[in-house]
Order: structure tokens, then sequence, then C-alpha cells
């Protein structure tokens, strides 16, 4: 064996090794990445900061993502999947048709991170350190160096799956809790996490039936704050654009904070789902709204709990699924994307010898 030759079976080895995906690695951790893509986290936050400046929405949209993506069939990226002959895409379930954005965002933190290191991060684990940054240029709490990394790719979809587990904006209260249950999260997540709402923004088609005709009453939800309700009435007139877009959080909207929950104090929360935490007479959730909007340290610090939880939900490991090459396509149907990055790895491997 020549001694190049032996260079590059040791260097093989090692990076197998230290690629962490070994098949008895099942466990998510945090310093996952720290051998095999120690910048990680600096080019997920360099590119997703660098959007930011011209779209201050992208933070909120890459959130939800990572919220869309663990509900359906854990935290495996098969949010991201698009349509192909054998992938229906969870894109066009009624939680996520014509509604969820920055997929481009997400392929170009792709492509840096296949530039630092070729084939070694999953999808998955860029949509949970998004997740995490957002709040951070938001002005929220950082869990940096506790988000739990190791997750694979899916080789699949569902959009039937989509279609039930994503809750909608309608949902009673009972509804949410036992599509968060159906993902062991309980009744304090689902209020945590529902914080995410202080920052982003919704359409009318999600909330207009709370203005005209709310329950066939012919009246406008008696919950809704009536100075919010005029405000969104001018926003959203009665058979006007349902597309129109208005801020979640109407304080503070780019900014992570808790005026979540003290709008919902003065009936100026947003979307049904929101309000019923607080308005739904004699819930556990009243509590947690009112402690979570006098204390900006216990809704900071339950949201990160929150956050991690939902990101450890039935992750890929180990062997399981792969590392994609490109977010929206399965390695085998990408050949293209195979041969590029296969030639970067090699191109890699002989600079490092
Ligand atoms: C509790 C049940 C939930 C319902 C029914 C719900 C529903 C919605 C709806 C209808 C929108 C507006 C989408 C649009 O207009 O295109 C939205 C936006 C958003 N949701 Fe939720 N959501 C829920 C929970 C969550 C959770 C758990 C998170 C994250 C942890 C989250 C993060 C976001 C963010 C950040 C936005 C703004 C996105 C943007 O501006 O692009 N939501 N949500
Ligand atoms: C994947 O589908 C989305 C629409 O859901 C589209 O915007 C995007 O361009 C597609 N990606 C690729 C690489 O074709
Ligand atoms: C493979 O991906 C391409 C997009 O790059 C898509 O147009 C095509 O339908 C896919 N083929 C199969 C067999 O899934
Ligand atoms: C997604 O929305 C488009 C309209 O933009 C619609 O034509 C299509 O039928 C929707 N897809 C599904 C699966 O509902
Ligand atoms: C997709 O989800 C549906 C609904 O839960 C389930 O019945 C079906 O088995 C799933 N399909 C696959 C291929 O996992
Ligand atoms: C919820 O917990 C049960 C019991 O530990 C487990 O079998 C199930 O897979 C979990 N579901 C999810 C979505 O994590
Ligand atoms: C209000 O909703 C009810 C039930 O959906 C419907 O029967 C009624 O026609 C609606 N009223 C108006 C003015 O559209
Ligand atoms: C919303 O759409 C209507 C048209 O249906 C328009 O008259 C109105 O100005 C829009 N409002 C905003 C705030 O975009
Ligand atoms: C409606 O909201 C405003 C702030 O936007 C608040 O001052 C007022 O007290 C609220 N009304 C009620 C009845 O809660
Ligand atoms: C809310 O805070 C009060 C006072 O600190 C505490 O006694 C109570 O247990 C909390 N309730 C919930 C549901 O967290
Ligand atoms: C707010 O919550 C934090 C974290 O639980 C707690 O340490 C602190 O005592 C609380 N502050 C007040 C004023 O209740």
């Amino acid at each position: 064996m020549s001694s190049s030759l032996l260079k590059v079976a040791v260097l093989c080895s090692a990076v197998v090794l230290l690629g962490g995906s070994s098949v008895s690695n099942a466990e998510l951790s945090p310093s996952f990445y720290d051998e095999t893509c120690p910048n990680l986290y600096a080019i997920v936050f360099g590119v997703l900061w660098r959007a930011s400046l011209t779209d201050p929405r992208i933070g909120a949209s890459l959130n939800r993502l990572h919220f869309h993506d663990c509900f359906v069939q854990g935290c495996d990226a098969s949010l991201l999947l698009n349509n192909t002959a054998t992938i229906e895409s969870e894109q066009q379930a009624g939680g996520n048709n014509n509604s969820i954005r920055g997929l481009d965002v997400v392929n170009n933190i792709k492509a840096a991170v296949e530039n630092a290191c070729p084939a070694t991060v999953s999808c998955a684990d860029i949509l949970a350190i998004a997740a995490e940054v957002a709040v951070v240029l938001a002005g929220g709490p950082s869990w940096s160096s506790q988000i739990p990394l190791g997750r694979r790719d899916s080789l699949t979809a569902n959009r039937t799956l989509a279609n039930e587990n994503l809750p909608a904006p309608s949902s009673t209260l009972e509804t949410l809790k036992t599509l968060f249950a159906r993902q062991n999260l309980s009744t304090k997540d689902l209020v945590a996490l529902s914080g995410a709402h202080t920052f982003g923004r919704a359409e009318c088609r999600f909330f207009d039936n709370r203005l005209y005709n709310f329950s066939g009453t012919n009246q406008p939800d008696p919950t809704l704050n009536t100075t919010y309700l005029a405000t969104l009435s001018e926003i959203c007139p009665e058979n006007g654009n349902r597309n129109n877009l208005t801020n979640l959080d109407l304080t503070t909207p780019n900014k992570f904070d808790k005026n979540y929950y003290s709008n919902l104090l003065v009936g100026n929360g947003l979307l049904n789902s929101d309000q019923v935490l607080f308005s739904t007479s004699g819930a556990d959730t009243i509590d947690i709204v009112n402690n979570f909007s006098s204390n900006r340290t216990l809704f900071f610090a339950n949201f990160v709990d929150s956050m991690i939880k939902m990101s450890k939900i039935s992750p890929l490991t180990g062997s399981e699924g792969e590392i994609r090459l490109h977010c929206n396509f399965v390695n085998d149907n990408s050949s293209e994307v195979v041969d590029l990055a296969s030639k970067k790895s090699e191109a890699v491997l002989v600079e490092a010898i």
C-alpha cells in the first residue's frame, strides 16, 4: 500500500468515525457536529441574518418550518421534499399550501453548509438551528449550546399525515391539546410554543371567520377586542382580498417578547387558536397565559424547554434516512447534485493530503 493510499484510507475511516453517523449512535447531541462541521452555527446564522436585512419576516417563516416539519413523522425534513414521481409533498397540505415560506433561504443555507462541510449536515438539523437563530435575531432567548443535533433526513413525505397533524387556526382548545398530545407535548408546551406568534404574519383567510360571521352568528367573535376588530376589518374587508397580511402580534410585530400573552389578556389574539388559550372558560391554559404575560424570564425558559422538546420528536438517527444533498429531493433522485458533492469531498480529501 502506497503511503498516500494509506493516508486516504486512514482519513476515510476518521471521517466515518467523526461523521458521528455511526449506526450505534441513536442519541441527538448538541456537540454532534463539533468535529465535522465546527462552523455550522455561524454559517446558518450568517445566511439567515443576511436574508433578514431585506426580509424582516424570514426568521419567523423559518421558525414555523421547523414546527411543521416536526409535527409530521418527526423532525426529519420531510416537509422540504418537493413533489416528484414518488413523493407527494407535504408543502401542499392544508396548513402549508400557499402559506409556508422560506424554502429558498433554507436552500441557500444548505448550499453554504455543503460548501463548508460536504454531505455532513442534515436538512432537519438546519431547520432546528434556523428556528433558534430566528428567535435570537428577533431579541428572544438563545439556546444555541443546547440544540440537539444528529437528525437525519427522511426518504419519504406524507401529505395525508400533514393534513391530520397540523393544527388549524380555527381549532378549539380541545383539538389543539389533542394534536399536541399526539406529539407527546403537554398543555404547557402548547401555550409556550404558541408564543412563537409573537412574530411573523398571517393572511386574512386564517382568521376572517372571526370578523363578520363567527360560527354562523352573523356577529364577530365576542372574544375579539372591538378596537382590534375595527383595525382587522380594514385590513380584511368582507369579500375583500383574503391574502392580505397582518402582524400576528399587533404591538411589537418583529420582536420576540412576551407581548403575545399580554395581547391575549385584552382580546388581541389574532387567530382563534391564539385567543382560545385565554378565553376558553375554566381552561387550565389561562393561568399559564397569565404567568407568561407577567414574567418574560418564565416565558423564555419555558419556550426554550418546549422548543428543545419539540425538536426531539421522532428523529431519524444513526444509519436511518440519509444526509440529503439538496433539501428538496432525496439523493437517489438528484444524481447531478450527488456528483457535484462527491467531487467536492474528493477535492477536500486531496487538499487535506
Ligand atoms: C397551536 C397551533 C398553531 C396554529 C393553529 C398555528 C397557525 C398559524 C397560522 C394560520 C399562521 C399564519 C400563516 C399564514 O398566514 O401563511 C401561523 C404563522 C406562524 N406560526 Fe403558527 N400556529 C400554531 C402553532 C405554532 C407553533 C407551535 C409555532 C412555533 C413554535 C408557530 C410559529 C409560527 C410563526 C413563527 C408564524 C409566522 C410565519 C411567517 O410569518 O411566515 N406556530 N401559524
Ligand atoms: C420546491 O417546491 C417549491 C414550491 O413548493 C418551489 O418554490 C421550489 O422552487 C421547488 N424547489 C426546487 C428545487 O425545484
Ligand atoms: C427528480 O427530481 C426532479 C427535479 O430535480 C423532478 O423533476 C423529477 O420528477 C424527479 N424524478 C423522480 C423519478 O422522482
Ligand atoms: C394548493 O393551492 C393551489 C392554489 O394556489 C391549488 O390550485 C391547489 O389545488 C392546492 N393544492 C392542494 C393539494 O390543495
Ligand atoms: C401516511 O399517513 C397516513 C395517515 O396517518 C397513514 O395512514 C399512512 O400509513 C402513512 N403513509 C406512509 C407511507 O407512512
Ligand atoms: C410518545 O411517547 C410514546 C411512549 O413513550 C411513544 O411510544 C411514542 O412514539 C411517542 N410519540 C412521539 C410522536 O414521539
Ligand atoms: C353566516 O354563516 C351561516 C352559517 O354558515 C350562514 O348560513 C349565513 O348565511 C352566513 N351569513 C352571511 C351574511 O353570510
Ligand atoms: C386588503 O385588500 C383590499 C382589497 O380586497 C384592499 O382594499 C385593502 O386596502 C387591503 N388592505 C391592506 C392593509 O392591504
Ligand atoms: C382592547 O385593546 C386595547 C389595546 O389595543 C386595550 O387598551 C383595551 O383595554 C382592550 N379592550 C378590552 C375590552 O379589553
Ligand atoms: C402561575 O404562577 C403562580 C404564582 O407564581 C403559581 O402559583 C402557579 O402555580 C402558576 N400557574 C401555572 C399554571 O404555572
Ligand atoms: C419569573 O420567573 C423566573 C423563572 O421561573 C423566576 O425565577 C422569577 O422568580 C419569576 N419572577 C417573578 C417576579 O415572579
